[in-house]
């Protein structure tokens, strides 16, 4: 707005105003100007300007109008000052008020607008995750021992060289150590390790309880490994412990065959080989025939018709010692099984990363 008040700042002699015509005319630019006042000054916030530019108590046109043109003119032009000045004040008043409400109505308008609730809008997805393929496979394994009678436990992940190896029978020096290297954890006052296999569990169970012991333990263990297609740093064991006063070689392998068709279906052979762990006596190896190809050989089983499931055996009397559980007394067998490879095995998946890289289109497809 034009700060220029001169016209309304002078009286009407100064002006030159000495006629009823005149005074008219010099009313009909005051209306006209209030007119392009009108139509530049249309927000809210210039509203305001404007108003006190033409209504301003002290200093707006109008009171200016009043002080320097009616209040100093003579008697015989006073009566059309007035009149003049009585219809554009009106005239201002009324065209103000009426823009307030509008401006007010807008401003209302907006703030409605922006709080109404769209509902047509096509809203905020939240997809609901499902469990990983590990936890799915881990809970299948473990819902088999669960239905003959063992129980879950779960131990720490960082363990000492002692519940690792030696109660487990694994002497310092011992080349049974060797494929366990591992990752020892920096400033440990007892050379604290990532537990390299849950077996650690066998011995803090019966630590803590008396037989008979039923247990499944499963959890993440660590390794040195070089990372390749099968292989990483961390993977996930259930290892199995049942011991009891009467538990023999049969129960073992009866057990061991219940739990391989329960996994992998009824057709499924299953057959122990001779291995060696330090805290078993005797050890096996068990194997499947081949859930793919059925025992003819096949890509799957590289043409030999069995597959290798897992590490197990009688527990070794030698790892009662370091609980003091009678040996004589007591027997038992204990298994320590891989869930990546199962899960790989069952899901027909020939590289492990996958199940680590958290690729949402990978997992989509085990819902
Ligand atoms: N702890 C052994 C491993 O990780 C597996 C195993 C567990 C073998 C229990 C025998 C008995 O290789």
């Amino acid at each position: 707005m034009p700060d220029d008040k001169k016209i309304v700042e002078k009286t009407l002699r100064e002006l030159g105003a000495d006629s009823p015509e005149k005074i008219t005319s010099l009313f009909t630019d005051a209306h006209e100007r209030f007119h392009r006042d009108l139509v530049v000054h249309t927000d809210e916030h210039s509203y305001r300007e404007l108003y006190y530019f033409w209504l301003g108590r002290k200093s707006g046109a109008i009171s200016l109008i009043t002080d320097n043109w009616l209040k100093p003119a003579p008697p015989e032009l006073r009566r059309i000052v007035g009149q003049e000045l009585n219809k554009l004040k009106a005239y201002v008043e009324a065209t103000l008020e009426e823009r307030r409400k509008q401006i007010e109505a807008t401003v209302e308008e907006v703030a409605q607008a922006r709080e109404r609730i769209d509902l047509s809008l096509p809203g905020i997805e939240r997809p609901i995750g499902t469990r990983h393929l590990i936890r799915q496979t881990s809970e299948e394994l473990q819902r088999i021992f669960l239905s003959i009678g063992f129980s879950v436990v779960q131990g720490p992940e960082i363990e000492t060289p002692y519940y690792n190896f030696e109660a487990l029978n694994i002497p310092e020096h011992h080349p049974a150590r060797d494929n366990m290297d591992t990752f020892y954890i920096e400033g440990a006052k007892n050379h604290d390790v990532l537990r390299t296999h849950t077996s650690p569990m066998q011995i803090r169970t019966m630590e803590k309880q008396a037989p008979p012991v039923r247990i499944v333990v499963p959890g993440k263990v660590y390794r040195r490994d070089n990372p390749d297609a099968t292989h990483g740093y961390m993977f996930h064991q259930i290892e199995g412990l049942a011991v009891d006063t009467d538990i023999t070689f049969c129960d073992f392998k009866g057990t061991v065959e219940y739990f391989v068709r329960a996994f992998l279906g009824p057709k499924v052979k299953t057959r122990l080989r001779p291995s060696y762990f330090p805290f078993t006596e005797p050890s096996a190896e068990v194997d499947a025939s081949c859930h793919v190809c059925g025992g003819s050989g096949c890509r799957i089983c590289k043409q030999s018709g069995w597959i290798e499931l897992f590490g197990a055996g009688m527990v070794n009397p030698a790892v009662y010692g370091f609980v003091n559980y009678d040996p004589e007394r007591l027997s038992g067998f204990a298994f320590g099984m891989g869930v990546d490879r199962f899960a790989m095995m069952k899901y027909g998946l020939s590289e492990l990363p996958v199940l680590f890289q958290n690729d949402v289109r990978f997992l989509k497809q085990f819902p």
